[in-house]
C-alpha cells in the first residue's frame, strides 16, 4: 500500500538552505531569513525567564494570553483574533480551514512561497499573476484572473521578496468590493512598514490580516503569528485549533508576547539599523541597492552583468549566508540581504565588495 498522499510524494526535494546543515557553524553569518539581529528588550527576556519554572504546566490553550494583547495593541475584540506558530503557522491553518479540493487561489510571483504550497497540500489550484518588472502588481490583471471557483487571494504587503508595497488600501477596497472570495493581507512587516489595511476588517467581512511577531517584534525563535479577520472566519479557524492543536503556542511564546507592548520602540531601533547598513552597503558602487518595506534590503547587481547567485555561492564559502530567492520565482539578478548585527556589518561590506571585484576581475581575464 502507498502510504504517502499523492500530493505529499510529489512535492520537490528539500531545497532550501535547512538542507545544507553543515554549512551552518558559530562562525556562519546568517543573512538567509530577514531576521532582526537586535538584542530583545530585557522587559520581555524578564517574562521569558520568568516562565521557565512552569514548564511542566500546559499553556493557556489557543493562546489566550496572546491574543489578549494583540487585542490590546489593535483594538480588535478577541473574537477577531487566531494565533498560531508564525504567520507560517497561521497561513497552514487557514488553508484546513477554508481549502476545498479543486478550489482556485491566485498567487502574484516572485512572492512568498507558502501560500502556494498550503493551497496545494490541500489539494487546491493554485493561479499566478506575476508582477510587472518593476515589481508592481498590475490589478487588472489580477482582477481578471478571477474565475468562479476563485476562493482566495494572497497578496504580501510588502512583498517578500521584492520589498514593495503591492496594493495601496483604496486598491485593496476595489478588490474587496468586486470579489466575493477571501482576501488575504499578508503584513508580515509590519512595525518596520507602516501601511496597514487593519481598519477594513471592520467595514469588509471578507479580508483577513496576517502579522508576526518575528520581524519588528524581534521574537522569530517564539514563532508567534496572528490574524485578525471577521468572526465568522476567526470562530472557524478557533474550531479547526481546537479539535486538532489546542495548546498552539508555548508557555515562552506566550510570556514573550508581551513584546506588542514595546512595538513601536523596537520598531524604530530595527529601522535605524537597516538605515545605518544600508548606507554602508550604497558604498559598493557596483551594486545598486533597492530600498524596501521589509527586514531585508535588496542589490540589483545586473549593472556588472553577474548572476546574484554566483556572489551567493562565493559568499556562502567564506561562511556568509545569503538566500537565494529562485525558490520565490525571482530573477537571478536580486541579492536579498537581511540586516546583520552592527559588530557584523563590516565583515559583511567587506566580504561582499571582495567577492563582487573578484568576480568582475575574473570576467576580464
Ligand atoms: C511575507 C511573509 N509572510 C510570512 C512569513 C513567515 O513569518 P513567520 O516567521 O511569522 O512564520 C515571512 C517570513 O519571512 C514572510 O516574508
Amino acid at each position: 500500500m502507498k502510504i504517502l498522499r499523492k500530493i505529499v510524494s510529489d512535492l520537490k526535494p528539500l531545497s532550501w538552505e535547512e538542507g545544507k546543515r553543515t554549512k551552518f557553524s558559530r562562525e556562519t553569518i546568517n543573512l538567509l531569513y530577514g531576521e532582526n539581529p537586535l538584542p530583545q528588550l530585557d522587559v520581555v527576556k524578564k517574562k521569558i525567564i520568568a516562565e521557565l519554572d512552569k514548564m511542566n504546566l500546559y499553556p493557556e490553550s489557543m493562546g489566550y494570553n496572546t491574543i489578549d494583547l494583540i487585542s490590546e495593541a489593535t483594538s480588535f475584540s478577541d473574537k477577531n483574533i487566531v494565533v498560531d506558530n508564525g504567520i507560517d503557522g497561521v497561513l497552514n491553518l487557514l488553508a484546513k480551514t477554508i481549502i476545498d479540493p479543486g478550489d482556485n487561489v491566485i498567487v502574484t510571483p516572485p512572492t512568498f512561497p507558502v501560500y502556494a504550497s498550503t493551497t496545494k497540500l490541500m489539494n487546491g489550484i493554485v493561479t499566478e499573476v506575476t508582477l510587472e518588472d518593476d515589481f508592481s502588481l498590475d490589478i487588472n490583471k489580477l482582477m481578471k484572473a478571477i474565475n468562479e471557483k476563485t476562493k482566495v487571494i494572497y497578496i504580501s504587503n510588502p512583498n517578500n521578496p521584492t520589498g514593495n508595497i503591492l496594493l495601496t488600501n483604496k486598491q485593496i477596497e476595489f478588490i474587496l468590493n468586486n470579489f466575493s472570495g477571501l482576501l488575504v493581507i499578508d503584513e508580515c512587516y509590519y512595525g518596520i512598514c507602516k501601511e496597514t489595511a487593519i481598519d477594513l476588517v471592520n467595514k469588509y467581512d471578507n479580508i483577513i490580516i496576517l502579522r508576526s511577531f518575528s520581524k519588528a517584534l524581534n521574537l522569530a525563535g517564539l514563532r508567534i503569528g496572528y490574524a485578525v479577520g471577521p468572526k465568522y472566519l476567526i470562530s472557524a479557524m478557533k474550531q479547526v485549533l481546537n479539535d486538532c492543536n489546542p495548546f498552539v503556542l508555548n508557555r515562552l511564546s506566550q510570556a514573550s508576547s508581551i513584546a506588542i507592548r514595546y512595538q513601536d520602540i523596537l520598531s524604530k531601533q530595527f529601522i535605524s539599523s537597516k538605515k545605518r547598513f544600508k548606507s554602508k552597503l550604497e558604498s559598493i558602487n557596483k551594486l545598486k541597492i533597492i530600498d524596501t518595506e521589509t527586514s531585508f534590503l535588496l542589490a540589483d547587481v545586473s549593472k556588472i552583468d553577474i548572476k546574484a547567485s554566483e556572489i551567493i555561492s562565493k559568499l556562502s564559502n567564506r561562511g556568509i549566508l545569503i538566500k537565494d530567492c529562485s525558490v520565490y520565482g525571482f530573477e537571478d539578478i536580486y541579492l536579498r540581504i537581511s540586516i546583520p548585527k552592527k559588530e557584523l556589518e563590516d565583515k559583511v561590506i567587506t566580504n561582499l565588495r571582495e567577492v563582487v571585484d573578484n568576480i568582475c576581475k575574473g570576467k576580464l581575464k
